[in-house]
């Protein structure tokens, strides 16, 4: 049997008399590639906000690993080894791109302010090893030559790219994307399934995928549950799902055609 990694129990969220996840129970295999699909308000962002703690749970239990992280804060989580993107890109305005990659590291720094300010050789040893690191990552998403420049400056589909490499520098078990395709043209869309493939399958993170380009999900994901209100209406293979009656109808269209 598979080892599961994640594993929602009747997760539920209520927004005042707004019930947006209700009863949500899933699970994520370790290595897996899921795809979580549904109409806009669905409940697919919140479950994300669940799961890395940026929203409390109504009620329900989230369990990672084994260890239940129904109540940890957003670092925590990130701490843990869960990293996310948000669907509004959220990198540190009026910074570059490179210091916005150096704030992913700042939780393993176990050198103090002294280090820092005198920079010893303890810091400097460790500062080489994470801007290599940050090259390295920044080279693979072909986003080198914009290191220097002012995130704010970049195009949209730049932008995602760098926010992916960010999540990509905590080096999770876990990582949760929220329309990763958003704004990008359809080479950007294309380069981008690559990189998703390779973070799934060779930097071996499990991942859940949301996302509204059809094309990209049918693509790469090797299951998928489709939420509506809330709660699945459907999950299987992208064969079964495209072909489902209720799927069609909810979400993806009486025309759809892949
Ligand atoms: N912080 C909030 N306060 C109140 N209501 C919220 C909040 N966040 C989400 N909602 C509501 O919860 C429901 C689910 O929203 P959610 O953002 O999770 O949908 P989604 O599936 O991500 O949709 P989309 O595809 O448009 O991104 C919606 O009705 C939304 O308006
Ligand atoms: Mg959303």
């Amino acid at each position: 049997m598979s080892e599961e990694i994640l594993k929602l129990v009747k997760l539920t969220k209520k927004f005042g008399g707004l019930t947006a996840v209700k009863d949500f129970s899933m699970t994520l295999n370790k290595g897996e590639l899921l795809g979580l699909i549904g109409p806009n308000g669905a409940g697919k962002t919140t479950t994300f906000n669940l799961i890395s703690g940026n929203l409390a749970v109504s009620s329900g239990n989230i369990i990672y690993q084994n260890n239940d992280i129904t109540d940890l804060r957003p670092d925590q989580v990130a701490d843990i080894g869960i990293a996310r993107t948000f669907q509004n890109i959220r990198l540190m305005s009026g910074m570059t791109v490179l210091e916005n990659m150096q704030l992913a590291f700042h939780i393993w720094n176990d050198y103090n302010i002294l280090d820092t300010i005198f920079r010893t050789k303890k810091f400097k040893i460790k500062e080489k090893k994470y801007l290599e690191e940050i090259n390295k990552t920044l080279k693979h998403f072909n986003i080198l030559d914009y290191k220097n420049d002012k995130v704010d400056d970049l195009p949209p589909g730049i932008q995602r790219k760098a926010d992916i490499t960010r999540a990509i520098l905590l080096k999770p078990d876990l990582i949760l994307l929220d329309e990763p395709t958003a704004g990008m043209n359809p080479s950007e869309t294309d380069e981008l399934v690559e990189i998703i493939k390779w973070i799934n399958k060779d930097l071996k993170i499990s991942t859940i995928l949301v996302e509204h380009d059809m094309r990209v999900i049918m693509n790469i994901c090797s299951r998928i549950i489709v939420m509506e209100n809330g709660d699945i209406i459907a999950e299987g293979s992208p064969e079964n799902v495209q072909a489902d009656k209720k799927v069609i109808e909810a979400y993806l269209g009486k025309s759809y055609q892949v």
